[in-house]
């Protein structure tokens, strides 16, 4: 078998100290929100893996179809030694790159400790010659990846930039530019803007995953901070906002209700109906993915999309 190696960037405590300021500060702003990333204990981590099932959530699928057919093209534009995936949770999809790529080295970055451990067992014990150096990290702070052979092609799949805000995206760009070097390039995954129906399906479908999902965020906080969140106190909802171009999701108070959070010391009221957002899941066209790329000193040099041009891969590189 190949080796896997996991390295933990930030000590545990400092996740710790992440969520207890992320809460105090969602939970005290108006209107109140919760940053996505903790959705993703071992449960939130299966639950999103559940979703990419559904017949509703098209993204997975779609961007499946784009690697499943342009790898090839991918690997032989890139050229890469290393692979980078930041936020890379199963590894699924990355299977088809890996292995038109065939990377001495694969890297995937992930807060969740579960999916990441999961995913890097599965792949040495099929690669014989992959290295698998996963690091469980925060990607919207500093990261210090290992020293990997050049060129390499860190990737952004499954449209999770969409999940941060556009200033957050402007400082992330920045942040993954300043990890390339000369030759290097970027994959990235976009959900492109289409009918507004399909959109709100995706995010609310039948069977209920996704409200689970959303509810998770509670049962996170309830676990590690001590809190009294009533999942069942809350409902699901998923709202297209048209002006900004992106699905917010968001956990509606189904009465007035105070939820205390000991460890913070603090209580927190909710008024009937008041809502908590919890995700935002912005949704691209081209000429914004390119603009925001170039903002960060990136060319955009490909661009591809699934058969029925719901989602996008783009490929850029540092000149
Ligand atoms: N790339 C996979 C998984 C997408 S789900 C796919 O396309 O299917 C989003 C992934 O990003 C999850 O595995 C989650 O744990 C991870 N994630 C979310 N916010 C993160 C952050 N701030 N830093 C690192 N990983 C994060
Ligand atoms: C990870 N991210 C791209 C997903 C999305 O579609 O924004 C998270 C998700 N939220 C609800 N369903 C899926």
């Amino acid at each position: 078998m190949s080796p896997l190696l996991v390295t933990r960037t930030l000590p545990e405590d400092a996740t710790d100290a992440a969520l207890r300021a992320d809460v105090r500060n969602g939970l005290t702003a108006h209107p109140k929100w919760l940053p996505p990333k903790w959705f993703y204990d071992a449960r939130g981590s299966e639950l999103f893996e559940q979703i990419t099932e559904l017949p509703e959530y098209y993204p997975t699928r779609a961007e499946r179809e784009i690697l499943a057919t342009r790898s090839g093209e991918i690997a032989a534009a890139s050229g890469a030694r290393t692979l980078i995936e930041l936020g890379s949770g199963s590894s699924e999809k990355t299977r088809f790159l890996l292995d038109a790529l065939e990377p001495s080295v694969y890297v995937p970055v992930d807060v969740s400790e579960s999916a990441l451990t999961q995913a890097g067992k599965a792949l040495v014990e099929d690669r014989q010659d992959l290295e698998v150096h996963a690091l469980i990290a925060d990607f919207t702070a500093p990261l210090t990846l290992p020293a990997t052979p050049g060129p390499r092609l860190l990737a952004f799949l499954g449209g999770t930039i969409g999940n941060l805000l556009p200033e957050e995206r402007a400082k992330f760009l920045a942040s993954v530019r300043s990890l390339l070097a000369p030759g290097d390039g970027l994959l990235l995954g976009t959900d492109l803007v289409k009918d507004e129906r399909v959109l709100v399906r995706a995010y609310d479908d039948a069977a209920g995953v996704t409200a689970a999902f959303n509810k998770n965020v509670l049962a996170v906080v309830d676990r590690e901070l001590g809190a009294d969140f009533d999942p069942d106190a809350f409902d699901h909802v998923a709202l297209w906002d048209a002006e900004r171009e992106w699905i917010e999701m968001r956990l509606r108070s189904r009465t007035a209700q105070t939820v205390k959070v000991p460890a913070l010391d603090l209580a927190v009221d909710f008024a009937a109906g008041e809502d908590l957002r919890t995700e935002v899941s912005a949704k691209f066209r081209r000429h914004g993915v390119s603009a925001e790329l170039a903002a960060a000193d990136l060319e955009l040099t490909h661009w591809w999309t699934d058969s029925e041009a719901r989602f996008a891969l783009s490929l850029s590189v540092v000149r």
